[in-house]
């Protein structure tokens, strides 16, 4: 049985946010959960090098585009292997088996037929990489990039005669209901196949950063239809067609919901063309906002993953984002949430749980517990558990089922509230009942463990070990270790808390500097009295320690902190004053890839005109706001001394607008 599943493929003009690392958190979660399952599993991620502002940012920082790539690329891995993400191979699209790959599917369209020459004119959202009709904008702007002017373009491309598979893609919709999931997103591109379908352009003309056409090599592949071709270029098309032939077709394309078409529609068409067969199944997952704002570099909401897993570790985020966010839908992380639930679920529930069960069996039983029958209530409990968790699982219901686990967590602290082993363990007439008990326990424990291990890999394995399984984490089956074991001898190891307490630290902030606090903490409690999440010392499995100290009180930044603020070179067009107002102007400026209207305090030092052309330094990525009414989309940078009007810091006029200041 295998099982082949891929991620869409990243830009790499910006290192990932939480909204990248959230796609590929779930996906590693259901490749975990397909091992888990026997499945032969092959999981595939990688990145998109072939975009124009892939190009822009190499240029920007000085360097050839695929040495930026490359310094991306180990960027990219630094952060996926941070987040405990398992994927089996990386595709770049650079790389000579996937340009091998694309040109061969692009020559197999062509002498189908399916690609012609012809002429665009319209919109293209350079953010998007994307053509736009007069439909898809919103005042002009597009909906996803309000602050870049979309590109008119009239340019000679090649197109591909999408609308030929519009009949053959409905036919496949119909006779294949799950192809695409979730159920919205799938009525969403049946509505638009049912309204018809335009050809789109496959190729770009004057862009020397991508793939030649090999029928037309003046001409650059556009970078979807490149990007696309990855998912089989990564097992062999092109390149080793036995690979190619045992690997093929793709189980599972897990895609955001923006980018659900161009996976649901035109990568099949396109299969369609060159007679290969179609991906079983498309995921269109929801997007992850933080603190209720969409997640973008340029408006300066965006979230680094490895600043969040800094703060716990990668499986409290790792569940978060799995557990809180119902699969397809979209959801939001902010950081008062965040420790309230790993306060919840972690150290108060699923952490104390381990502790009071190791310090338990350590004090009545010499930490070796023995099977005492075929299990009560929660072997019950466990079954019903693991029914519900293979449904959601299978249904990509990922939530329901991380809270299918959690059901055993929760029955197991009922059942030793309800039970007092201490109690018991007072009476000699019921040490019968207390081996049943903390067996039971135990068992329970190691089940929701199996569970979770898809989830909290790093974690799963630590209470594993603790709860005395043997069998090697890579090595588990849900058939055999997902099932009640009654009759075993378990030695329970004791350890650290997995998930010390912490206080909230109420910040919302992409800063966390407050964050790594040492959580209050009551050491050596006896077991009885043990309040939730309470027991023990500082120490994470799968989460680095919280750090024993407070940072020294050092208000230096470090460059990536630095780089969060998005100055940029910018020429202005236009100067005007702001009525009513003796200090504020409202400039236009040329900032590389839009322009944009700026209120600046700069009117004691300067007329209008006389700014006009001027090359100054602005923050591209400050929020919008309004100024005596004028909105100001960022800020120029000017300074004076006390008392004097601000004069504009000083720019060599022959940097080109839109160059990063570093
Ligand atoms: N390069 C294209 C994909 C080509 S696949 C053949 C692309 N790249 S991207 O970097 O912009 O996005 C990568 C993935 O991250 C997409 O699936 C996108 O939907 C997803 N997300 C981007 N922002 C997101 C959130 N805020 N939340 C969840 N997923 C998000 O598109």
């Amino acid at each position: 049985m295998r099982f082949y599943l891929t991620t869409a493929i990243d830009y790499v003009n910006n290192r990932p946010h939480l909204g990248n690392a959230y796609e590929k958190i779930t996906a590693d979660v259901i490749a975990r959960y397909k091992r888990l399952s026997g499945f032969d599993t092959h999981f595939l991620m990688g990145n998109d090098e072939h975009s124009q502002n892939v190009y822009k940012r190499a240029h920007e920082r000085g360097l050839e585009p695929l040495e930026y790539c490359d310094q991306m690329e180990r960027e990219f891995r630094a952060v996926w292997t941070q987040l405990d993400i398992s994927f089996d191979d990386f595709i770049r699209t650079t790389e000579p088996r996937h340009k091998a790959a694309v040109q061969r599917l692009a020559q197999r369209c062509f002498d189908k037929g399916d690609i012609y020459e012809g002429q665009y004119e319209g919109w293209y959202c350079v953010s998007c990489e994307a053509f736009k009709q007069e439909r898809d904008l919103v005042g002009g702007a597009c909906p996803l990039h309000a602050t870049q002017t979309p590109e008119w373009i009239r340019e000679k491309n090649y197109f591909f005669r999408l609308s030929k598979y519009r009949d053959a893609l409905l036919e496949h919709f119909h006779a294949h209901p799950t192809f695409l999931q979730p159920e919205a997103r799938r009525n969403e591109l049946l509505r638009l196949l049912e309204g018809g379908l335009e050809d789109i352009s496959v190729s770009r003309a004057g862009q020397s950063w991508g793939i030649p056409l090999p029928f037309a090599p003046d001409n650059t592949v556009y970078v979807w239809f490149d990007a696309l071709i990855n998912y089989a270029a990564a097992v062999g098309y092109g390149t080793d067609p036995s690979r190619f032939d045992a690997c093929w077709p793709a189980d599972l394309h897990v895609v955001g919901k923006d980018i659900t078409r161009f996976h649901a529609v035109v990568w099949p068409a396109m299969l369609m063309s060159a007679g290969i067969a179609l991906p079983a199944q498309v995921y269109g997952h929801g997007w992850v906002n933080f603190g209720g704002q969409r997640m973008s570099k340029s408006l300066g909401t965006s979230l680094d993953p490895t600043d969040v897993a800094h703060r716990f570790g990668p499986d409290p985020l790792r569940l978060y984002l799995v557990k809180e966010i119902a699969y397809g839908g979209d959801g939001d992380f902010t950081w008062e949430r965040y420790e309230e639930r790993y306060n919840v679920d972690l150290a108060n529930n699923l952490g104390n749980l381990v502790s009071r069960l190791a310090a338990m069996a350590e004090k009545y039983r010499g930490s070796r517990l023995v099977a005492a029958g075929g299990g009560g209530r929660l072997a019950q409990v466990a079954d019903a558990a693991l029914a519900r968790y293979r449904v959601s699982m299978d249904g990509f219901a990922l939530h329901d089922g991380a809270a299918a686990a959690f059901q055993i967590v929760d029955a197991s602290n009922e059942f030793i509230a309800e039970t007092a082993p201490w109690a018991l363990a007072k009476q000699a007439g019921d040490a019968g009942r207390l081996d049943e008990v903390l067996f039971e326990v135990a068992e329970a424990v190691r089940i929701a463990a199996v569970l979770l291990r898809p989830i909290m890999p790093g974690s799963a394995a630590e209470i594993l070990r603790r709860v005395g399984e043997t069998t090697m984490p890579d090595a588990l089956r849900l058939d055999q270790d997902g099932a009640w074991r009654g009759t075993d001898v378990r030695h329970i190891t004791k350890g650290a808390p997995l998930w010390p307490r912490v206080e909230a630290s109420k910040s919302n902030d992409v800063n966390v500097a407050g964050a790594t606090k040492r959580p209050s903490q009551k050491m050596e409690m006896s077991v009885e009295e043990t309040p939730a999440g309470t027991l023990g010392t500082p120490g994470t499995p799968g989460a680095p320690a919280v750090p024993a100290t407070t940072p020294a009180e050092d208000s230096r930044i470090s460059y990536e902190d630095f780089m969060r603020v998005e100055l940029r070179v910018a020429k202005v067009l236009t100067a005007e004053a702001v009525p009513k107002s003796k200090k504020l102007l409202k400039v236009t400026v040329d900032a590389g890839t839009e322009h944009r209207t700026i209120v600046a305090g700069i009117a004691g030092a300067y007329q209008p005109e006389q700014l006009v052309g001027r090359t100054v330094v602005i923050v591209a990525n400050l929020r919008s706001a309004k100024l005596m009414g004028v909105e100001s989309q960022g800020m120029v940078l000017a300074a004076g001394p006390e008392g004097q009007p601000p004069t504009l810091i000083a720019c060599d006029p022959s940097i080109p607008p839109g160059t990063r200041v570093r």
